[in-house]
């Protein structure tokens, strides 16, 4: 009997120790802070004029290329921009200029369309690019969205008019394509995330 209150005690006694190291951050919790900072992220499209540090850009750009990647050929590359100036020029296609204003750097994701062909200098066509450009985007905006800042993904390829100024303006080789663009800075208003949960979405087993 005393061997089985013991027992219960010290079994008890773990399990707290257990959920106070671990607390939010059990992969099943809603309180993980990753979960929460997935939860969190919106799309921003209005800023204040606060500039964001190199800090904070590095961390982005740092999460933005622990993305997955298919044969982990790392086909994206980045231009930051910040010189407010140049927006009008680099995106003169259609796009919502109000959106890139204000916004303290403006992002193009770019992608190398192409891969090496082990053991040869031949480059042939890349079919997981978009995929690898999609995950990468997306962790960029994660990061934002862990700092504090706001950002939004705008749409780039395959919309001929927005990709064609944005190549010849930031001098992409004949090979790289941008992608994705995002506008990153400090919300200027609350906004908050949209709920999208829809348990209709998810089949279990077959559709
Ligand atoms: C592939 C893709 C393209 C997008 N293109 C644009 C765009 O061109 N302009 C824009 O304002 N938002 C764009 N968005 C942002 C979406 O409008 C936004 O993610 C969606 O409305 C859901 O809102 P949320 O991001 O706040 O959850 C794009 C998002 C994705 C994933």
């Amino acid at each position: 009997m005393r061997k089985t209150i013991i027992r219960s005690v010290f079994a008890g006694l773990a399990t707290v120790i257990i959920a106070s190291c671990c607390g939010g951050n059990t992969a099943t919790s809603n309180e993980n802070d990753a979960i929460k900072n997935i939860m969190s992220r919106k799309s921003v499209r209005s800023f204040t004029d606060e500039k964001i540090t190199d800090e904070q850009m590095d961390i982005m750009l740092k999460a933005a290329m622990a993305a997955p990647s298919g044969m982990n050929l790392q086909p994206w590359s980045f231009v930051v921009l910040t010189d407010t100036s140049r927006y009008d020029k680099v995106f003169a296609g259609n796009f919502n200029m109000k959106v890139f204003k204000d916004a303290a750097a403006v992002v193009v994701f770019c992608a190398d369309t192409t891969q090496a062909v082990r053991g040869t200098e031949e480059r042939v066509p890349n079919t997981l690019w978009r995929d690898d450009l999609g995950a990468c985007t997306e962790n960029f905006l994660l990061a934002a969205e862990s700092l504090g800042l706001g950002a939004v993904w705008t749409a780039c390829y395959p919309i001929a008019d927005r990709m064609g100024t944005v190549k010849t303006c930031l001098n992409l080789p004949a090979e790289v394509l941008p992608y994705s663009i995002v506008a990153v800075g400090h919300p200027d208003t609350e906004n908050m995330p949209k709920d999208k949960y829809d348990a209709s979405r998810i089949h279990i087993e077959h559709w």
